[in-house]
């Protein structure tokens, strides 16, 4: 069911890489609230064809950007704006990789190189996008911009590795961002923080499958699905979120405040 929550408004997506992804399932519901779109990812992720089609059911063009890199996202912007004659309302930062977790390097073991690869693609990219919007001028008052992230930033979870730091920055980048965002034009920049969901990045973490039925164990909602999170994007984009920003927002079905469950001490006492 359409609310037409985003009638009018306009966005850029980050990271749709195949109908699992959440920026993927973001984007259908931004398109069925009234949004007009532009989707991008990396043009190593555009070789792969899928989002075409993507594209082709929200009716909108796709423009290549790999994150780390200043100029392609300069494009991106410029793009963006050309084609909806235009600023922009809100941004999805659906981004994600861990090149050590990727390599098999363990968070004791890490290799430096691939550590800085990916801080930069997972976390500082955020700065960047929000950067290249600030100097063009890109965002709309009222804007809306979400980065999506996991509780491991703030509690342990091992085999989330490097990821775990990274996140930890990201959600930094958007309170500090979003604070100058916020003064120079009324821009809010959150992050959500989302229950494990069965994606190509999610399921890089060894032991996912596990421990996706732990977490769902440990909800009292259950895990919040791409489609829950997706919904929720939308209602941040809308203007009835006007005055959140600089949060972190858990959207877990009630993991993170959640001690334990009848089901987890059941399972114990096996
Ligand atoms: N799946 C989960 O369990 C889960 C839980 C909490 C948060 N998240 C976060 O959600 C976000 C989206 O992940 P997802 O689960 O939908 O997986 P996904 O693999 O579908 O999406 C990750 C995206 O990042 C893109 N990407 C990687 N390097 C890039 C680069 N250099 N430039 C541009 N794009 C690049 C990939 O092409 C891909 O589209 C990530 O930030 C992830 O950490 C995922």
């Amino acid at each position: 069911m359409s609310y037409n929550l985003l009638k009018g408004k306009k966005g850029i997506i980050f990271g749709a890489l195949d109908e699992k992804s959440i920026a993927w399932r973001t984007a259908l519901k931004c398109h069925e609230e009234g949004a007009r779109l532009v989707l991008t990812n990396a043009p190593v992720a555009l070789r792969m064809g899928e989002i075409n089609k993507l594209a082709e059911a929200v009716n909108a063009p796709v423009i290549g950007a790999d994150v780390t890199n200043m100029d392609d996202l300069q494009k991106l912007f410029e793009g963006s704006m050309k084609h909806f004659g235009g600023g922009i309302d809100f941004i999805l930062h659906s981004v994600g990789m861990s090149i050590n977790v990727r390599k098999g390097k363990t968070y004791t073991n890490l290799d430096y190189a691939f550590g800085q690869k990916t801080m930069d693609i997972s976390a500082i990219s955020l700065h960047r996008v929000l950067r290249t919007a600030w100097d063009l001028d890109a965002l709309n008052e009222h804007g809306s911009v979400i980065a999506l992230t996991y509780i491991a930033a703030q509690r342990v979870f091992p085999d989330y590795s490097e990821m775990a730091d990274a996140k930890a920055l990201l959600e930094s980048v958007a309170r500090s961002f979003g604070y100058h965002y916020g003064k120079r034009k009324k821009v809010r920049v959150n992050t959500i923080s989302q229950s494990p969901v069965l994606t190509t990045a999610g399921s890089g973490v060894k032991g996912f499958d596990a421990f996706y039925t732990y977490a769902e164990k440990m909800s009292p909602l259950g895990n919040a699905t791409g489609d829950d999170c997706a919904n929720y994007c939308v209602s941040l984009f809308s203007d009835l979120t006007k005055m959140v920003t600089m949060q972190n927002l858990f959207h877990d079905g009630g993991f993170s405040l959640t001690g334990v469950t009848e089901e987890i001490i059941n399972q114990m006492a096996k």
